[in-house]
């Protein structure tokens, strides 16, 4: 039998260079290997976005990215959460059995607030609906960004607690961090992401991606400017990349337009793909996969509801 493999990211915005080499060039890679889910975390993004026409729009756009990534939905079960209500039902389960001062632990709640995010009821309790999507499935493997990597951790002791509670159910779940991508920095050399508007999109125009990768800091005290070099390297082995560094010592016009070139080597032939795909195609996608989805989870729930005794 095949293990489980799931992962998601959220459609809080257009899907940047740390999301691909964080968390979905692996799951890509590895996802055939495996019985696998890809989410689109809507609810979660719900935390940070409050447009509704615009979450909308990144919601197809994300499927879209999905899709041309190189994501085959007859091979994994894409859907998003909000399709599948018992997400919500299980995370309110998992809030009961966890403290607040241990919720108080997570770093990305702390480091978003930090940032001047607001600190809402939902931004706190994330992490207990990120256990809800990976436990719901029975998930072993969990593919994820450096940054993640505490929140399956509170995955795990979502399982101890509600095991030694009511019996064994929940099987915890490991996650799968390449360690030579680590933490992807973005323009201004903090961690890439969405929400600090740092970032070198995925599927940008050529011009945005120029745009980006020539506004990037180079405070370079060593000669060689290390946030060019730190993204250059998704891209190219570190042999290759200190000889051209080497080459162009302090010309970093010059090294900015070479990870120009090698980002658009990659994403040229995606981002042609990605055009072919219809807002038709994506809710075609989407609805076949909340139906696996549903079917799937619910099974696990009739099961949690009978342990904790709200099923009669
Ligand atoms: P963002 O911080 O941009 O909103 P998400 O929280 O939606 O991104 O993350 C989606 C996935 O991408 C997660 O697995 C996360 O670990 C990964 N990821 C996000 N930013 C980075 C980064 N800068 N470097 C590596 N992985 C990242
Ligand atoms: N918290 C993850 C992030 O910000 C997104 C996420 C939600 C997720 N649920 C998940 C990732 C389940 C993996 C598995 O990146």
């Amino acid at each position: 039998m095949k293990k489980r493999l799931l992962t998601g990211l959220q459609p809080s915005g257009a899907l940047h260079l740390g999301n691909y080499f964080g968390a979905l060039k692996p799951f890509v890679d590895m996802y055939e290997d495996y019985e696998s889910h890809l989410m689109v975390v809507d609810y979660h993004s719900l935390t940070t976005v409050r447009d509704g026409d615009l979450l909308r729009q990144n919601i197809i756009d994300i499927v879209k990215d999905y899709l041309a990534a190189g994501v085959d939905p007859e091979k994994v079960v894409l859907f998003k959460q909000s399709d599948v209500p018992q997400h919500t039902e299980l995370a309110w389960i998992f809030e009961c059995l966890v403290t607040v001062p241990f919720l108080q632990q997570a770093h990305a709640y702390k480091d978003k607030v930090a940032k001047g995010l607001e600190a809402n009821a939902g931004l706190f309790n994330y992490p207990m609906l990120m256990a809800a999507d990976i436990l719901l499935y029975d998930t072993e493997i969990v593919p994820v960004g450096e940054d993640q990597r505490q929140h399956i951790e509170y995955a795990r002791e979502a399982t101890g607690k509600f095991n030694n509670a009511f019996g064994e159910t929940f099987v915890p779940p490991q996650e799968k961090i390449y360690e030579a991508v680590g933490v992807v920095p973005g323009v201004d050399g903090q961690k890439m992401s969405k929400s600090y508007k740092n970032t070198i999109p995925l599927f940008g125009s050529e011009e945005e991606i120029q745009k980006a990768v020539m506004s990037i800091v180079t405070d370079s005290s060593g000669g060689r400017p290390e946030h060019v070099y730190a993204i250059h390297k998704l891209f190219r082995s570190e042999e290759e990349l200190d000889q051209l560094y080497a080459e162009k010592e302090g010309k970093y016009k010059d090294l900015k337009e070479a990870l120009i070139a090698d980002i658009e080597a990659v994403i040229a032939p995606m981002r042609e793909k990605r055009a072919s795909i219809t807002d038709d195609d994506v809710r075609a996608v989407l609805e076949t996969g909340a139906q696996k989805a549903r079917e799937r989870a619910e099974a696990k729930m009739e099961d949690v509801r009978k342990k904790i005794g709200v099923s009669l």
